[in-house]
């Protein structure tokens, strides 16, 4: 867009304003942050297509690039024709002012990409997903299609969504058909995934280091800010990797991404880094040059009782992290990610591999500041026997298992992997508070509408 140029620009009106004859239209097709400046000086267009330019409404205009007089935007365009495509009527069209709520966007969601937050969300979610690609194609990770229907339970935890088809039809609206799920349409009951992982081991049996990047879904009835019932999930799967290679590879794979944002995504994050979170260019900047700090549980766990803190719920060996610890490691004591490892095995699904102690397993969690946990990982348990004693002992149903066993019985290795939740990769890159504001359209308990 050089001064000069004759150019014919495509877009949303953002906001109009007149004065003194001219009208200042902001113009924004979403490729970047900043919108287009253009000038409709009196009599170029007649009095009722510019009454058509209001905010909402998508047009072309044709005109010449010129030198901005202005502070703000180095050249401008001087409009010599519009087209109209779509008129917004300012009486009902609903995203009209600046400043409206995150919660009154939700039920807008259709319309808010068209917005500065919602815009600059998008945008970095996407260039993040492109750092995601790159970092494994670069290391030579082979990328891996995993089922979304699935008979298995990944996590062994059955917060799981039925699929079926056994609907029907009546005056009153939907029933249900047949109860019995062998006359279902799978043959047996099958679940949207909760997570890739089994099925990535698989291929890492074979391809050696493999990762997915897919949607995952899970049916906890939880409506917090770090909760989606669908999200999705990024998991890396490595053969002769121990639980030190899966923390490395977790580490410098965060700091990639989030530095490739810083990179990429300038404008982006001035904007979040004024409107949403004022330390948040600080605070990316500081992640991708220091450590993280590795502890285990158990030194976790005496940190938190002698932390002097009044927590909510009270610490003991034994029991799950809860949000508030999690944030008062990261933000209070380290201020900056943990990598907490060597969970009690009773905390933690049944694949994960058991010390020599029998009390923990090799997981790996990494907290983040804001966040809480942004990734859950572990080496995974290679040896037949123990894996299958530790099936029985959970009550999982060992013959749904058969396949994953026979990835010990035939060629076992020592492997590893994580999961990055990436709304929660977005929420700590942009700021924002609310998982539900990082992706299009949200999926939470008694939500799933567009
Ligand atoms: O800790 P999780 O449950 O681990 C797994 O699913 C493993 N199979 C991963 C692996 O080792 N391959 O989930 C991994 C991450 C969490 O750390 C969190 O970031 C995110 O997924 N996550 C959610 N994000 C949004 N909404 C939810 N309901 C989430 N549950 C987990
Ligand atoms: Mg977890």
């Amino acid at each position: 867009m050089e001064p000069g140029n004759e150019v014919s620009a495509f877009g949303w009106v953002k906001t109009r304003r007149d004065s003194k004859g001219l009208s200042f239209v902001q113009l924004s097709d979403g490729s970047t942050f900043n919108d287009l400046q253009v000038i409709v000086e009196a009599g170029v267009l007649d009095e009722a297509t510019l009454k058509k330019l209001t905010t909402g409404a998508c047009v072309r205009f044709d005109g010449l690039i010129v030198e901005s007089p202005a502070a703000g935007q180095a050249v401008e365009l001087k409009a010599s024709g519009v087209e109209v495509f779509g008129e917004a009527d300012p009486a009902t069209y609903p995203l009209q002012k600046k400043g409206a709520s995150f919660e009154f966007l939700r039920e807008i969601a259709h319309l808010r990409v068209r917005g500065n937050t919602f815009g600059a969300v998008y945008r970095v979610r996407n260039r993040l997903s492109y750092a995601v690609h790159n970092f494994f194609q670069a290391r030579g990770f082979q990328y891996v299609h995993t089922p979304i229907v699935t008979t298995s339970d990944a996590e062994g935890a059955g917060a799981m969504f039925y699929v079926s088809t056994n609907l029907g039809h009546d005056e009153k609206g939907y029933t249900l058909k047949n109860p019995n799920p062998a006359e279902d349409f799978f043959g047996k009951p099958a679940f949207l995934t909760v997570s890739g992982q089994l099925e990535a081991e698989t291929l890492a049996m074979g391809l050696t280091n493999v990762y997915t990047f897919g949607p995952t879904f899970r049916a906890e009835n939880s409506s917090t800010s770090r909760h989606l019932a669908e999200f999705w999930m990024i998991e890396p799967e490595m053969a002769f990797c121990s639980l030190e290679g899966d923390m490395n590879l977790a580490e410098e794979f965060l700091k990639e991404v989030i530095n490739d944002a810083l990179e990429n995504c300038g404008a982006d994050l001035d904007f979040f880094n004024k409107r949403i979170e004022p330390t948040l260019l600080e605070t990316l900047t500081h992640v991708v040059n220091s450590p993280f700090e590795r502890l285990t549980y158990t030194e976790a766990i005496k940190i938190l009782e002698n932390s002097g803190e009044n927590f909510e719920y009270p610490v003991a060996w034994g029991t799950d992290l809860q949000s508030e610890h999690e944030r008062w490691l990261t933000e209070v004591k380290v201020g900056r990610p943990v990598i907490l490892t060597d969970y009690p095995k009773e905390i933690k699904a049944f694949y994960m591999r058991q010390n020599e102690d029998g009390k923990t397993v090799r997981a790996m969690d990494v907290l983040a500041p804001r966040i809480g946990e942004i990734i859950g990982g572990s080496q995974r348990e290679e040896r037949l026997d123990v894996l299958e004693a530790r099936i029985e002992e959970m009550g999982l149903p060992k013959e749904a298992y058969w396949w994953y066993l026979d990835l010990r019985r035939f060629g076992s290795a020592p492997h590893a992997g994580f999961g990055l939740g990436f709304e929660r990769l977005i929420m700590y890159v942009t700021g924002m508070k609310n998982i539900r504001d990082v992706i299009p359209y949200y999926r939470v308990p008694g939500n799933a509408d567009f």
